[in-house]
């Protein structure tokens, strides 16, 4: 075994993998071939250490320091998956600083008393069949098998179909509690997803709670016709009731202090001169606290039932996927903040994390690091090289803290 690669090597390496040349954002989506790249990449990275490599049931990637066996272990990783058009850091980045960490710890002659390990979560981001942290969620039992099998990207090839392309068994996946058993404590690193730590001026920062958040379909059905021959009295046009639900989702999201999105649309039959038969937005809603993401769900819908009405266009709304707001272990966020000293910032997010569907089974912290940018989810993502620095030291004293004792 030669040195491990080093922060900036594994950075490099993991740069090029599923970067879209037009845009220089990313599209590493669930069992695709920039997803196996970034596996390969993790399996290699585990290999060159020394590290025991395992996939779970459900297409996890593990890799372990100590007895994968033995309990109460520690572990920390995020995911290589990517929004479309995503940043290099949501995900790469906890991923990264969990080995770089690991090699600190070495470095530094750190003996470890409980077994650690690392992890790449599968399909977080939910680009391709839209359900978000779909590995941490059925290894949780928070996705049943059935349900799984549901799933379907935009050309109707189901999850199954495609974890088989990509050499995986499908009929494995469900719930893994004896393996979250051995897990004492889940500690994912991830890039800001805002500017708190950018305006407190601090490099790392510790995760409170994550806001309840969920994605909801709405099906406009209306009639495909002629868009120079159609009198606008005639029309039963859908596009246009989707476009008064946006700007009720606006309205409703600013009256109640929450946020709403529709971030994805597809349209039937898309052509320019003809009225749509069918516009299929997804809303993406998130509060501070149910009541209110309720309240703002259902005032959208109700917006959209009205226009619909008016509009002579049948809608359908199907919740696609919804997570509750996940408040940190205590004990173990205090934990954190003893190792890091007091002045730790910690900050809340409306951003999902696999740390996140976890924190049900497992006690589980999160540690945030600095995007000056505040911009995620897009390829303006950023985080400066001393941050990531700090991430990794940050990463690597609670590692030791909870560890190496
Ligand atoms: C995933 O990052 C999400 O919060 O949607
Ligand atoms: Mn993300
Ligand atoms: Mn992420
Ligand atoms: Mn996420």
């Amino acid at each position: 075994m030669g040195e491990a690669p080093s922060f900036h090597e594994m950075w490099r390496d993991l740069a090029p993998v599923g970067r879209d040349t037009r845009t220089r954002g990313y599209r590493r989506f669930a069992w695709t071939p920039a997803d196996a790249e970034c596996r390969a990449w993790f399996r290699a990275q585990a290999e060159a250490r020394g590290l025991t490599y395992e996939v779970d049931r459900n297409g996890n990637q593990w890799a372990w320091a100590g007895d994968p066996t033995a309990g109460d272990a520690v572990v920390t990783g995020s995911h290589l998956d990517s929004v479309p058009d995503g940043g290099a850091f949501d995900g790469p980045l906890g991923v990264v600083s969990a080995f770089a960490a690991l090699d600190e710890l070495r470095r530094r002659g750190a003996v470890p008393t409980r077994p650690l390990a690392l992890v790449n979560f599968g399909d977080e981001e939910g680009a391709r069949f839209g359900l978000a942290c779909v590995g941490s969620r059925l290894a949780a039992g928070q996705l049943t098998v059935e349900a799984a099998h549901r799933l379907r990207d935009g050309d109707g090839i189901s999850l199954p179909q495609a974890m088989e392309a990509a050499g995986y068994d499908p009929d494995a996946i469900g719930p893994d509690p004896e393996r979250l058993a051995r897990i004492g404590a889940f500690v994912e690193l991830h890039v800001e997803q805002g500017r708190a730590l950018d305006l407190s001026g601090d490099a790392v920062g510790i995760a409170s709670a994550i806001w309840p958040h969920g994605r909801w379909r709405f099906d406009f059905a209306g009639e495909a016709n002629h868009a120079g021959t159609t009198r606008l009295v005639d029309r039963r046009d859908p596009m246009l009731t989707y476009a008064e639900t946006v700007l009720a989702a606006r309205r409703e999201a600013q009256l109640a202090g929450a946020v709403a999105t529709f971030g994805k649309i597809s349209c039937e039959p898309n052509g320019v001169n003809a009225i749509p038969s069918l516009v299929r937005g997804w809303l993406d809603s998130r509060a501070a606290d149910q009541t209110t993401l309720d309240t703002v769900v259902t005032a959208v819908e109700r917006a959209a039932r009205e226009r619909a009405e008016r509009d002579g266009v049948d809608l359908t709304v199907v919740r696609e996927s919804f997570t509750p707001v996940v408040e940190f272990e205590h004990a173990l966020r205090d934990e954190l903040a003893k190792i890091l000293g007091g002045h730790t910032p910690v900050l809340g997010t409306g951003a999902g994390h696999d740390a996140g569907i976890l924190s049900g089974t497992v006690p589980t912290a999160m540690l945030f690091v600095r995007n000056p940018t505040g911009v995620s989810h897009s390829p303006a993502e950023f985080a400066g090289e001393d941050d990531c620095v700090a991430g990794v030291l940050a990463l690597a004293d609670v590692l030791e803290g909870l560890a190496c004792r």
